[in-house]
């Protein structure tokens, strides 16, 4: 009888992250930031894509910090050559992308009644299309590569919707439903995908808005850490926290239950003031691509 052929051993974790050229989105703060210092304390080289070049700056002295090589480009996600650059520029550095994590996104909230065409279109462009383009301009890369992982930063949102969310919902449904076929599809060619969905996470997006103990938001580092270990893992999907995806359960059982769930626990949070958060609540301010010298 012939020996059994030797089992190809599985790759080290460790080595899925240590060394390998890290592309974040939305890197200037909140959970880009943290999953870029997340990434660069594991090992890995950082490229930094946000507007503001100021708050990249501070960003490249942390991760220089920690030992990391980093490099910062300002990016604006709803622009088609701007993301182009961000690729060109990572490649054209390291000869190669490893990893692309898309955290880029804004919080656009508008009550139904109120609601237009141009507030959808806002929150497509930054939330849906600022996550798939930088997408579509990795993947070359990936394909000549043999491998790759791509990582949507979504939203539990996409499992449930919540009152005054229909421009931010429709585009994280529409980034995940996106995520759902590229896993299947791209597997094939050696390249991961990852679809990341938080519930509340305690950063700039949703400043002022109040929430039951039920939705506390976590802090940003939880979500950096989740995504490292999903890549580690090659994970197709992460939820967190746990207590909030109950939310998705509920929903998958029941969508009257889960709308209960939501109005018991007032899901979509409210303001200090006790107003629901509508067109008033606070949105992110606009920014324009910043030159990241100080
Ligand atoms: N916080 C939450 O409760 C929560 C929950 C679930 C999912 N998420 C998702 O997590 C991701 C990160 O959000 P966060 O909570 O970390 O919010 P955040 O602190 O406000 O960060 C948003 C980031 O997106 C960047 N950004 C916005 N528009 C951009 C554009 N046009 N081009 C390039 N970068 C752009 C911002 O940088 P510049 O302004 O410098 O461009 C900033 O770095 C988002 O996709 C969000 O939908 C957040």
């Amino acid at each position: 009888m012939s020996a059994a052929a030797p089992r190809q051993a599985d790759p080290d974790p460790r080595e899925l992250v240590r060394d390998r050229v890290v592309v974040v989105t939305g890197a200037s703060s909140g959970i880009g930031r943290a999953t870029a210092i997340a990434f660069a304390a594991a090992g890995s080289h950082v490229v930094g894509a946000a507007r503001r070049g100021h708050a990249l700056s501070e960003l490249q002295a942390d991760l220089e910090r920690l030992g990391a090589t980093a490099m910062m480009v300002p990016t604006d996600v709803t622009d088609e050559g701007s993301v182009g650059r961000l690729v060109d520029r990572t490649v054209a550095r390291f000869g190669r992308l490893d990893v692309l994590v898309s955290s880029a996104g804004a919080y656009v909230r508008t009550p139904l009644l109120e609601l237009t065409t141009a507030d959808l279109e806002r929150s497509l462009q930054v939330n849906f299309y600022g996550a798939v383009r930088p997408a579509l301009a990795a993947l070359p890369h990936f394909l000549a590569q043999g491998r790759g992982h791509l990582v949507f930063v979504s939203s539990l949102i996409s499992r449930k919707g919540l009152p005054y969310e229909s421009p931010y919902a429709v585009a994280k449904w529409a980034l995940t439903g996106f995520a759902d076929v590229a896993r299947q599809e791209l597997r094939p060619h050696g390249i991961a995908v990852t679809t990341v969905m938080p519930g509340r996470v305690a950063t700039a997006f949703i400043e002022g808005v109040r929430f039951h103990p039920i939705s506390k938001p976590i802090p940003p580092s939880d979500v950096a850490e989740a995504i490292v270990r999903a890549v580690r893992r090659r994970q197709a999907e992460v939820m967190l926290p746990r207590r909030a995806s109950a939310i998705h359960y509920a929903a998958a059982v029941s969508p009257r239950l889960a709308d209960w769930g939501v109005r018991r626990f007032r899901l979509e949070g409210w303001l200090e003031t006790g107003e629901a958060p509508g067109r008033a609540g606070p949105l992110p301010a606009g920014a324009t691509l910043e030159d990241p010298e100080p």
